[in-house]
């Protein structure tokens, strides 16, 4: 497997990322992406610090692919998804969709590419304008990307409408006529009227009930298969990473410390924060479930990262070795482990035969992985 070359503001090291496997040709491709924050302080509000939010990340997406991206809170899949869509510009690193450098666009041509990049919110009340009729929220991105016949930009909005299983006579209601999975609906049907290659997924489906998160994953797999759509799916829950994913990324601390085809992520995982991310899953298998691994402590502040591997003052790994120096003093970079499979750990190779030691019950918040 060949290593992409990636150099930035934060790289030590040379990441060697997977390419994505299956059919379909890159369609995007993020390089050592990175995007900080400015801390102010002090009267004159000076920059005194940086929140390193998305921190050197690269990783490719086939056309027709769900990648999943998961991780903590704040450990910034959100602002990985909102730089490689250029709502907010990254400090570094380049994203290219099919050969075009968004880096080098001016802003019409920016503008333009935007039509072909969407994003699905989290919130589906948030998202959508109170005081707008459905017509107009879905219809102002048509209209944006120059869609001015009226009668045209209406088809489109039913049109859009329908594909979501949504009343094409929906068109003159408002956001608070409808449920919360009716307005997520909505949501996605602005996406889709643009016909886009590439949709962000950012939580769509973590503020529904439980019923209706299914039907709305059924739906984006069902647009996916007729529209050809590609997502970058982000979510906190494992299960729903695990049903609507090809491929995966683990985030931590800004990083990309996991990267695999689902099933091998899943089932094979190689970075131990992958381990105890999923050892946390509700399993019926009891033996799996036995083996839960609780973390310690809160995630480090981006603004100030552990030296050496950031994950080091939590890892279950680092202890069961004894604590080896190079974790705190050397940053692992992703290198491939198996096909397809990168991760960034530099006992990766260690990690599933300790796994199986950790034989320990569920360990109390805060108390030390059991040896
Ligand atoms: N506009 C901003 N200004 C300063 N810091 C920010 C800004 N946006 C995000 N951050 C910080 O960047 C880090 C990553 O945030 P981000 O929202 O991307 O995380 P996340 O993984 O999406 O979290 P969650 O799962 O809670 O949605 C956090 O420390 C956050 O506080
Ligand atoms: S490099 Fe060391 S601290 Fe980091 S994940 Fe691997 S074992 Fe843990
Ligand atoms: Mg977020």
């Amino acid at each position: 497997m060949s290593a992409q070359a990636v150099t930035g503001a934060a790289s030590t090291a040379v990441d060697e990322v997977p390419q994505p496997t299956g059919e379909g040709a890159p369609l995007l491709t993020v390089e050592n992406l990175v995007k900080y924050f400015p801390v102010l302080g002090g009267v004159l509000r000076r920059k005194v610090a940086d929140v390193k939010a998305v921190d050197g990340v690269s990783f490719t997406v086939r056309r027709g692919e769900v990648f999943g991206l998961v991780g903590e809170s704040g450990c910034g899949k959100t602002t990985l998804g909102r730089s490689l869509l250029y709502l907010q510009r990254p400090t570094g690193g380049r994203v290219v969709l099919e050969g075009d450098d968004l880096s080098t666009l001016k802003p019409e041509q920016l503008r333009r590419m935007r039509g072909r990049m969407q994003l699905i919110f989290q919130d589906p009340y948030g998202s959508l304008n109170p005081r707008m009729p459905v017509l107009d929220i879905i219809g102002e991105g048509l209209l944006a990307q120059g869609v001015k016949d009226s009668r045209e930009r209406t088809k489109r909005v039913e049109d859009s409408l329908e594909a979501v299983g949504l009343r094409r006579d929906y068109t003159r209601r408002y956001p608070h006529e409808f449920s919360g999975g009716q307005r997520q609906r909505i949501g996605i049907a602005r996406a889709l009227a643009l016909r886009p290659d590439f949709i962000v997924c950012d939580e769509p489906v973590s503020a529904l009930d439980v019923s209706i998160q299914s039907q709305i994953l059924n739906l984006l797999l069902d647009l996916r298969r007729d529209f050809g759509f590609t997502y970058l799916f982000i979510a906190h829950n494992l299960s729903v990473v695990q049903y609507i994913s090809d491929r995966v990324g683990v985030m931590y601390l800004g990083r990309m410390v996991e990267l695999a085809p689902v099933e091998e992520l899943y089932e094979h995982p190689r970075h131990p924060y992958t381990v105890a991310l999923l050892s946390a899953v509700p399993e019926v298998d009891r033996a799996r479930a036995r083996r839960r691994i609780v973390l310690r402590g809160d995630v480090p502040s981006p603004v100030n990262p552990p030296s050496g591997c950031h994950f080091h003052p939590r890892c279950w790994l680092r202890e069961r070795l004894g604590n080896p120096e190079i974790c705190s003093t050397v940053d692992p970079r992703l290198a491939i482990v198996g096909p397809g499979h990168a991760a960034a750990c530099h006992f990766a190779d260690r990690t599933q035969q300790e796994q199986e030691r950790v034989a320990a019950p569920v360990v109390a918040a805060g108390a030390a992985p059991s040896a």
